[in-house]
């Protein structure tokens, strides 16, 4: 059975772990119908049995032969989208220091983060038109506020998410769909268990995505958390030269 007109509904991509999967949680629990996407239902499995509000929607992102048969199935739970949270994301780093760097890597990280969010726009912008007051979310990171080592994938994925969520926010003004683009810190999940380096102020999925849950309501242009690590990272983008001597690798010796 479809929605009513009255109820609130949330599309949220990348929800069967870390942070879509907590903010999930956060949306049912504020009565709102959560549409859940990812490629496996996981964690999600458990959550419907506790919340009838919650329907699974599988999609990987990165495959836009997906886009119409997504759209279709969303369109049998509802005929609207109050709000669309593309978080779908996926991290790799590429290793100069190996003999052959896997160039190749660069395509994979772009292909989910960047090219798989415009696939959900083009999923979801027909749906958001229908809702009274729509607003359309994207997930990119903090990592786009100063070079990290070995992000280049990663980094220039969400940098590409930013700029292209600031010129769509341009163009979707006449149809008053806010445009909202995010930017975590570092936060537990599994994308950053495999992490071997520092993550300073590491936050629990949870609070990252209470954070970002009350931020959304006042739908900002942008919103990046938390403020101690926006501070450090302007330090690295105003002082390039001493950034790159904290975070460079050693010299390698060619004898
Ligand atoms: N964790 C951090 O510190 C941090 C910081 C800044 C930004 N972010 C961003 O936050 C978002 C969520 O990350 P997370 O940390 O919560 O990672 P996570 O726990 O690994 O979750 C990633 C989610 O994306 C889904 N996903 C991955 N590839 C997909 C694909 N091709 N199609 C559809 N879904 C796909 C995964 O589900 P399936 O594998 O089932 O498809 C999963 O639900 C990402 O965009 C990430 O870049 C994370």
């Amino acid at each position: 059975m479809k929605t009513s007109n009255t109820q609130k509904v949330v599309w949220i991509t990348g929800a069967s772990s870390g942070i879509g999967l907590s903010l999930a949680k956060r949306y049912l629990d504020n009565d709102w119908q959560v549409l859940a996407s990812a490629r496996t239902q996981g964690a999600l499995t458990s959550l419907m049995r506790v919340y009838d509000k919650l329907e699974f929607i599988p999609f990987d992102v990165a495959d836009a032969s997906q886009v119409d048969e997504v759209r279709s199935t969303i369109m049998t739970f509802t005929d609207h989208l109050d709000c669309a949270v593309l978080n779908a994301g996926t991290c790799e780093y590429l290793d100069m220091s190996a003999a052959e760097p896997d160039w190749k890597m660069m395509e994979r990280v772009m292909s989910v983060n960047f090219f798989g969010l415009v696939n959900c726009v083009e999923v979801c912008l027909p749906l958001l038109k229908q809702a009274d007051k729509p607003h359309l979310v994207g997930v990119s990171s903090q990592a786009v506020q100063a070079a990290f080592p070995q992000a280049q994938a990663y980094g220039a994925s969400k940098a590409a998410i930013r700029y292209f969520l600031d010129s769509l926010r341009i163009d979707l003004t006449p149809f008053n769909i806010d445009v909202t683009c995010l930017l975590p810190g570092f936060v537990d999940t599994p994308l950053t268990k495999k992490n071997t380096f520092p993550m300073p102020f590491l936050m629990s999925a949870e609070d990252a995505a209470k954070r970002m849950f009350d931020a959304l309501d006042a739908r900002p242009d942008e919103y990046a958390f938390p403020k101690r690590l926006s501070a450090v990272l302007w330090f690295g983008r105003h002082f390039p030269k001493m950034w790159r001597s904290m975070l460079a690798p050693k010299h390698q010796d060619k004898s």
